[in-house]
């Protein structure tokens, strides 16, 4: 895919999607090998999580794991508002249940340390983390995800389920915003 130019934005290519597979691949045994219950529960983090979500929960190949789904927003356009905000919660007892939150990518940690926090408080065994993206030069939270696909610098990028103010969401490739020369 050539450069894309959205609300003024250009975008160029960075992550092929048969780079993403062999990650989410990668991530998928990572945590198969860690976990010690047959029916752990997957938290996918919409709505950016959606499609990495996805593909991971069918890479695990466990037949007993469930997903379920909260929503969080911190983000306006191209960067973080500071502010994270629960707009949709869970229903599921997860007492005593290993949990594995799924996001997209960890930027400032502020969602994920949020996330963190909500879950704990409903006593389960355990909460881990995986993120396809990682920002480490961002984080400003104390934790960071157990799992990663690829940690990258501090550019917005877009694909893969990223959004740009809720557009393009659905590109198969990962592509990030073009420095300004
Ligand atoms: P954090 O709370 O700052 O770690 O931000 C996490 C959320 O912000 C992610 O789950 C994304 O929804 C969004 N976000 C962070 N960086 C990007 C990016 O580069 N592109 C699109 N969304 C992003
Ligand atoms: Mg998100």
């Amino acid at each position: 895919m050539n450069e894309l130019t959205i609300n003024g934005l250009t975008f160029e290519p960075y992550l092929k999607e048969s780079e993403i597979m062999a990650q989410v691949e990668r991530v998928a045994s990572e945590i198969k090998a860690d976990l010690t219950t047959p029916n752990p529960l997957f938290v996918c983090v919409l709505n950016g999580a959606f499609i990495f979500a996805a593909d991971l929960f069918r890479a695990l190949e466990l037949p007993e794991a469930e997903i379920t789904f909260i929503r969080f927003k911190s983000y306006e356009g191209t960067a973080s508002t500071g502010e994270v905000t629960q707009k949709m919660g869970l229903t599921e007892d997860i007492e005593g249940r290993e949990v594995v939150i799924i996001e997209d990518i960890v930027d400032t940690g502020m969602t994920a340390q949020k996330l963190r926090e909500v879950l704990q408080a409903r006593r389960p065994k355990s909460v881990k983390m995986a993120s396809l993206l990682f920002k480490p030069a961002s984080l400003t939270a104390s934790v960071a995800p157990e799992y990663v696909g690829f940690e990258i610098p501090s550019k917005f990028i877009i694909g893969y389920g990223l959004d740009l103010d809720g557009a393009v969401r659905n590109l198969r490739d990962i592509m990030v915003l073009k420095e300004t020369k």
